[in-house]
């Protein structure tokens, strides 16, 4: 096993369903609560994404695997399942005034999407650097998009100015409670298909999808007395919740240099406390990692799969995460990757 892997104790018991934490109270079960809402509110507006399987690659890493493909799923990401519910969970009023907020890509186009079905408009603020093919999609969907400087700051500056003339509500990409649930969902699907998974593998960023998929795992457990471990997989060139869960303090990211642009944001004050107390070990993978399971992905599963997205088949692969002989969930986060500069042409 890489020194990267950071893991807890597999064994020891899991945490209550109650935590406090400075900064963001949180409770594991009312979360779950939230998920369960949240999948019936979106059910209308998102796909129930399918799982792939391939005797190829379970004897390539020696483990049974299951890929949940939120490639697939509506605007290319499972974005749109925490988007979704964030919108739909507006007051009418609130409603009116639209939505508005900063992102790199895969949210400003979900939320683009969520507010077009809600009949609302969505002003967006991307990085000037994003991938042109998420900016344009961000458009086609009816998202207001307004370019920025790429550093938080600048993003951050420019969100606000939207919110004050706009009056509307702040989406934010990852550490929002309705944007975790509504990511939690996709969790939710898999379990209800493949009860007896033993590990879950998901990419994190901010760390709305992970946190997600820790608190339904948590109850999984909970309900069945079989442990469902959740694993996060991250780039090593963005290494800020390995960092943070090694020493259970929320760690700055410095600098962020790896492929995977949708992996580059640092865990919120919401989306940490619950990620310490439910996964149980961050793995991390370098760049070539990341392209070599993202290429095979592609190869063997035969769909588009962007570098964010192949991150936690990366860390399989490289045994990063303790999966021998195991049933692994693994969520593939996305598929939106510019066709024009494919990372290996
Ligand atoms: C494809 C993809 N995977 C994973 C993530 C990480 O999600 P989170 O910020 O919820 O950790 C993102 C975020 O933009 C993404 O676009």
């Amino acid at each position: 096993m890489s020194e990267t892997l950071v893991s807890g104790d597999e064994n020891q018991g899991q945490p209550s369903s109650c935590r406090s934490t400075a900064g963001a109270d949180w409770d594991a079960a009312a979360m779950y609560r939230q998920v369960l809402a949240a999948a019936s509110r979106i059910q209308p507006y998102i796909y129930r994404t399918p799982v792939l399987t391939s005797r190829v690659l379970n004897e390539l890493t020696g483990a049974a695997l299951f890929f949940k493909c939120e490639n697939l799923q509506k605007t290319g990401s499972f974005k749109a399942r925490g988007a979704h519910n964030a919108v739909f969970l507006l007051d009418d009023d609130a409603a009116r005034r639209g939505v508005v907020t900063h992102s790199s890509g895969n949210h400003a186009a979900a939320l683009a999407l969520a507010a077009a079905n809600r009949g609302i408009t969505a002003q967006i603020v991307m990085p000037r650097n994003a991938p042109q093919t998420k900016i344009d999609s961000t458009r086609r969907l009816g998202g207001q998009v307004t370019l920025c400087e790429p550093t938080s700051a600048a993003r951050e500056a420019a969100a606000n100015t939207l919110l004050q003339t706009t009056g509307g509500t702040l989406v934010h990409p990852f550490d929002n409670w309705d944007i975790i649930a509504g990511q939690g969902t996709a969790a939710l699907e898999l379990l209800d298909e493949l009860p007896d998974v033993d590990v879950i593998v998901s990419p994190v960023g901010g760390g709305g999808l992970l946190s997600g998929t820790s608190l339904v795992a948590h109850a999984h457990s909970q309900a069945t007395g079989r442990a469902c471990h959740v694993y996060g997989a991250e780039p090593q060139g963005a290494d800020d919740a390995y960092r943070s869960f090694t020493t259970s303090i929320r760690q700055p990211m410095h600098e962020p240099r790896t492929i995977a642009d949708g992996l580059r944001t640092a865990l919120g004050e919401r989306t940490f406390p619950v990620i310490r107390e439910l996964a149980t070990g961050i793995g991390t993978v370098s760049d070539d990692e990341i392209l070599r399971a993202t290429r095979l992905l592609w190869e063997v599963l035969k769909i588009v799969v962007e570098p964010s997205g192949a991150v936690p088949f990366a860390a399989v692969l490289e045994g990063r995460v303790p999966i021998t002989g195991r049933r692994v969930g693994i969520i593939i986060s996305g598929g939106n990757i510019d066709l024009d500069k494919l990372p290996w042409s």
